[in-house]
């Protein structure tokens, strides 16, 4: 389940971070992979305890934790502090899966990665290349959004980053663990909030059917989460 979510973050705060991005110091993103996607990865990427990433991860952060579409799609219990990175000259990340169990002795903070989120911050048409690319049930993915644009898709699927051929392309990702860790069961809850998000507009109030629903949407959470 690949859910896209539009203007996580507006123009002008897209264009904020894009400045404070410019002048950040930028290192080798290869180091932080596993040892197996170190030989194929090749990016920059922002320290985890550079100031600009952990205050421009904060506001993702906040962001995120006000999204309705978000909290319905994810069902988030725990996410990882955003990471910022930058791939150009033929940067990319070939076909990789992440870390299923993700630790931040500092922070005491351990995740189980159930989604992966990847936060557009560059323009598409400033970049050639750099599509994220999704293997899902249904073959591979392809994608490329507006700057502010968010995708949600399963950690356990296999991706890579194409190769950035003209310009840069800037973005944050993250993981977090879902109260709901199982991606089908996730999806028709997904589904079914939206639907009755959808519905109970044109309902009166205490409608016994969007209750019903409600009720429905509940006791399935009750019983398929484990947070
Ligand atoms: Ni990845």
């Amino acid at each position: 389940m690949l859910i896209v979510i539009e203007k996580v973050l507006d123009a002008q705060e897209v264009q904020d971070f894009r400045e404070r991005l410019s002048n950040a110091r930028w290192i080798d993103g290869a180091p932080t992979a596993g040892t197996r996607s170190v030989s194929v990865k090749q990016n920059l990427q922002l320290d985890r305890s550079d100031a600009d990433a952990v205050e421009l991860g904060n506001i993702i952060l906040r962001k995120l934790g006000h999204h309705p579409l978000f909290i319905s799609a994810s069902l988030a219990e725990r996410i990882w502090p955003p990471v910022f990175n930058c791939y150009q000259n033929g940067g990319h990340y070939g076909t990789h899966s992440d870390a299923a169990l993700m630790r931040l002795p500092e922070a005491g903070l351990t995740i189980r990665s159930d989604l992966s989120a990847t936060v557009f911050l560059s323009e598409p048409e400033d970049y050639d290349g750099g599509e994220l690319l999704i293997e899902d049930q249904f073959g591979a993915q392809a994608i490329k959004l507006a700057a502010g644009d968010m995708v949600l898709y399963p950690s356990s699927s296999l991706h890579q980053v194409a190769s950035v051929t003209r310009g840069q392309r800037i973005c944050a990702i993250t993981w977090m663990q879902s109260a709901v860790a199982e991606t089908a069961a996730r999806a028709l809850l997904f589904d079914l909030d939206q639907s009755i998000q959808a519905l109970t507009p044109a309902r009166p109030e205490d409608d016994p059917d969007i209750n019903r629903l409600i009720h429905v949407y509940h006791n399935l959470l009750r019983r398929w989460a484990s947070p």
